[in-house]
């Protein structure tokens, strides 16, 4: 697999598998999985974005992402949840999603902001985001609940301006292709 991607919308029928790369035992220390119920709602309210990631024929279901506030009046959009199957991961699927899912933001949604909270321990999606462009902008100290105490969670973001200078880099280097 390449690091081409796909993202359709979720629909209910999909909801097996995004449930079950949620709860992938891999997958699980890296985030809160939603209830089913809580992804329907995201599936249909207008404020949120629910995405499968196709990868390819190899993986016509890599994974799912979810962006919200894409309603919000002051145009900050939440990259909510990205998470890919664990036969998916470290190929390159993750950034080529970053990349589409900032082009959606700021291009097709308008958005001024476009930020994301990560957990302290998981450093590989920390890296992807700040090689994407995202910067850190504090840790919210011992907000989520681990099995043995309390972890950090980091606070990314990007701005439009910022994005917009970052495509406009990449879009001079060949080898850098957006
Ligand atoms: C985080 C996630 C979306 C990244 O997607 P991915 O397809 O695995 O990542 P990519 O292959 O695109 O790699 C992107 C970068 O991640 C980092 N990375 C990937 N695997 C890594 C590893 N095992 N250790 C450390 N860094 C790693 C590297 O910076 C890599 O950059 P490189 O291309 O220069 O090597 C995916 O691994 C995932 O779903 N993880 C579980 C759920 C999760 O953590 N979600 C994010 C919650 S905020």
């Amino acid at each position: 697999m390449s690091g081409g991607i796909r993202l359709r919308p979720t629909m209910l029928s999909d909801l097996d598998f995004v449930i079950s790369v949620e709860q992938d035992p891999a997958n699980r220390p890296f985030i809160t999985p939603w209830d089913r119920t809580q992804h329907e709602g995201a599936i249909r309210f207008p404020d949120f974005r629910h995405f499968i990631v196709e990868a390819g024929p190899g993986y016509p279901s890599a994974g799912f992402v979810i962006l919200q506030g894409c309603r919000n009046p002051h145009r900050s959009i939440e990259l909510k949840r990205i998470v890919l199957s664990p036969a998916c991961q470290g190929q390159g699927a993750g950034r080529a999603c970053i990349r589409v899912l900032a082009q959606m933001a700021f291009r097709d949604l308008r958005a001024h902001r476009f930020w994301l909270d990560v957990k302290g321990l998981n450093t590989r999606a920390q890296a992807l985001y700040r090689s994407e462009g995202f910067i850190e902008e504090g840790r919210l100290r011992e907000s989520v609940k681990t099995d043995d105490g309390y972890d950090a969670l980091v606070v990314m973001a990007m701005l439009d301006r910022e994005h917009a200078a970052m495509h406009e880099g990449r879009s001079g280097h060949a080898d850098h292709p957006a």
